[in-house]
């Protein structure tokens, strides 16, 4: 499985490509908002063209924020063609389904711009998936790759029982059982489920789309999105750091430097 960091944090981003293996970058406008806001960046343009050569060779996807099919295929196709060039990495976030409440859109303008901008030979990243029937239309529609937000899906079962937790907090990926019932959406029972269950559906018609796990708060849901077949994952830097630690690993550390021989020291 690939892993990915989910920031628009420059510093973050050359931190993780400089220490550790990261196959590419995820943004979207709440990143961006965070990182330029903290770094007081005046030059857009200039700051992404830095992020986009810090991952050259690996893909980073850029998100539109328009959402009417004709303006997220103008603004895509002009991220495209300006940000492309730099390190020939871009892939165009669209939203599955841009039609929010009060917006001037409707529920099929995702997919038209996705297959639009598909047929302009630009990779497109579907986000905001949270249904498999969702990531089926979009593979469908051409998408490349996309993004199940396992985290958020967590996060809303949690909100609508009430329950109080800590985003990074764990939540099974088997379901959550209260008096002998399973909390679920509409079946599915976790984000780990939704990503496993969007890999099933593509996996059984030969779509070729992959399926990145987003929106991943902790290491245990890293690895249940390993398991289920996620072709790749994105995280935050914390979690990136946090898939390493272990305190037997600190601890068998400790005791080999402890036992260390003065003869074996010198070997080399
Ligand atoms: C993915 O592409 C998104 O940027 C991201 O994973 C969202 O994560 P969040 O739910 O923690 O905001």
């Amino acid at each position: 499985m690939k892993i990915f960091i989910d920031s628009a944090d420059l510093t973050e981003i050359e931190h993780a490509y400089s220490q550790v293996i990261v196959d590419g970058i995820t943004t979207n406008p709440s990143l961006l908002k965070k990182a330029l806001e903290k770094r007081r960046e005046k030059d857009l343009k200039q700051y992404l063209r830095k992020i986009l050569l810090v991952a050259k060779g690996t893909p980073v996807s850029l998100e539109v924020t328009a959402y009417t099919a004709r303006s997220m295929i103008e603004e895509g196709t002009k991220l495209y063609q300006l940000f492309n060039p730099v390190a020939k990495n871009v892939y165009i976030k669209i939203p599955i389904n841009p039609a929010f409440k009060d917006a001037d859109t409707t529920h099929f303008d995702g997919l038209a711009a996705i297959r639009e901008l598909t047929q302009r030979k630009i990779p497109i990243n579907c986000t905001l998936i949270f249904t498999p029937e969702q990531a089926l239309l979009a593979a469908k529609a051409g998408a490349k790759i996309v993004s199940p937000f396992a985290g958020r899906i967590d996060d809303y079962l949690r909100m609508q029982q009430g329950l109080k937790f800590e985003k990074s907090d764990y939540f099974p990926a088997t379901g959550w059982i209260d008096q002998g019932k399973v909390w679920n959406d509409n079946g599915v029972v976790s984000g780990i489920d939704l990503v496993r269950q969007c890999v099933q559906v593509l996996r059984q018609y030969n779509l070729n789309t992959e399926v990145l796990a987003a929106s991943l708060r902790n290491t245990r849901q890293v690895r249940e999105a390993a398991l289920v077949g996620a072709h790749m994952a994105t995280m935050p830097l914390e979690v990136i750091q946090d898939l390493l630690k272990h305190p037997l690993t600190y601890k068998g550390m400790e005791k080999f430097t402890a036992d260390l021989v003065p003869e074996y020291a010198e070997l080399v």
